[in-house]
C-alpha cells in the first residue's frame, strides 16, 4: 500500500531545513507519500531529497504536484534559455566556447526571495543539481519567520503597515536583465509593490517580505528615510542565527517556500563545474498583509 509509510523526515536542526529520505522522486508520487511532503514542507519550510535522478521531464511533473509553474525569470543579454522549456532555469557557471549555458555565473547572490518583483511572486523554487561543486556554492536559506518574531518592537513599529517596491530590473547576482535601463528614481523603477509584513496564505503565520536589499525602497518614504529603515531591518537579518546552508552533491533537489524564506549563494570557485535546472511555481495571489 501506499501509505507514505517509508518516508523519513530529518530536520536539519537548524533554524529551518529538513531532509526527506525513502522517496524516490523520479517516478509518480503517490497521494500519502505526497501529504507528507507538504506536512513537512509547511513545517521546516526548506527540504532535500538527495540521490535522485531526474530528467526534465521528471523535474516538470514532480515541481508540478505543488501546482502551475511560473515561466522563467527575464535573463540577461547572452544568457540563453533552456533550449526546451521556458519553466526550466538554467543556473550555471559553465561556458561553452566562452558563452554562458546558464544563469547567474560565479559570483556571490545577496539574499533573495524569488521574482517578488512579480505582483504575484512565486510560492516555491526548485532547485535541482545536477553537476555540482566538491567545495563552494552552498544556498543558505532564512527563517522568515522567527526573524519577524524576533524583530525588535520598535522596528516592528516602524515598519507596521509599510510596502516596499521590489526591484524588477536587476537579478540576485546584481546583473541587468534584457530590457530594463541600468538606473531608475525609486518611483519610476518597474517593480511590484508589496507589504513588508506578510501572513502566509496557508500557515496563518506572520513573516517579514523583504525581497532584496539592492534598489528596494519603501514607498511614500523619502529615499534616506527608506534607506535608514531598510538598512534596520536588513541588519536583523544580517546578524544571522535564523539560517541553514545546503551544500551540494548531485542529484540534490531542494525545494524551499519563496513566501517565507530568504536564501543566498556563497561564491564559486570558476574551475568547479556546477550545473542547476530551477522550476518555479506560481503563487497564484499577491501577499496578504499581516
Ligand atoms: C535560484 C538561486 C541559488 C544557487 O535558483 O533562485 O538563487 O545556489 N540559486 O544557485
Ligand atoms: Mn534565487
Amino acid at each position: 500500500m501506499a501509505d507514505g509509510s517509508s518516508i523519513e523526515v530529518i530536520p536539519s536542526g537548524a533554524a529551518l531545513g529538513a531532509e526527506i529520505a525513502g522517496l524516490d522522486l523520479s517516478g509518480e508520487v503517490d497521494d500519502a507519500s505526497f501529504g507528507k511532503v507538504l506536512q513537512a514542507w509547511a513545517d521546516h519550510l526548506v527540504l532535500r531529497f538527495r540521490g535522485q535522478g531526474l530528467d526534465e521531464e521528471a523535474l516538470l511533473r514532480f515541481s508540478r504536484r505543488f501546482g502551475a509553474l511560473d515561466p522563467n525569470p527575464t535573463r540577461p543579454v547572452k544568457v540563453p534559455n533552456h533550449p526546451a522549456s521556458n519553466e526550466i532555469n538554467v543556473i550555471s557557471n559553465i561556458l561553452v566556447n566562452d558563452a554562458p549555458i546558464g544563469g547567474l555565473g560565479n559570483s556571490e547572490l545577496v539574499w533573495h526571495q524569488d521574482m517578488s518583483y512579480k505582483p504575484m511572486p512565486p510560492k516555491a523554487s526548485i532547485l535541482y543539481g545536477v553537476e555540482t561543486p566538491e567545495t563552494g556554492g552552498d544556498t543558505w536559506f532564512y527563517n522568515l519567520y522567527t526573524a519577524y518574531e524576533t524583530l525588535p518592537d520598535v522596528l516592528k513599529d516602524r515598519i507596521a503597515g509599510l510596502s516596499c517596491k521590489h526591484d524588477a530590473t536587476r537579478n540576485s547576482a546584481g546583473q541587468l536583465r534584457a530590457g530594463f535601463e541600468p538606473e531608475y528614481a525609486n518611483q519610476d523603477r518597474p517593480g511590484a509593490i508589496h507589504p513588508l509584513v506578510i501572513r502566509h496564505p496557508d500557515t496563518g503565520r506572520s513573516a517579514l517580505h523583504l525581497g532584496r536589499r539592492p534598489n528596494a525602497w519603501i514607498v511614500g518614504l523619502s529615499d534616506a528615510e527608506s534607506d535608514a529603515l531598510l538598512d534596520d531591518s536588513w541588519a536583523h537579518i544580517e546578524k544571522g542565527g535564523h539560517h541553514w546552508a545546503q551544500q551540494w552533491r548531485p542529484g540534490d533537489v531542494v525545494i524551499w517556500d519563496n513566501r517565507c524564506t530568504l536564501h543566498r549563494r556563497g561564491t564559486l570557485d570558476p574551475a568547479q563545474r556546477r550545473l542547476m535546472y530551477r522550476t518555479q511555481v506560481g503563487g497564484g495571489a499577491p501577499p496578504v498583509a499581516a
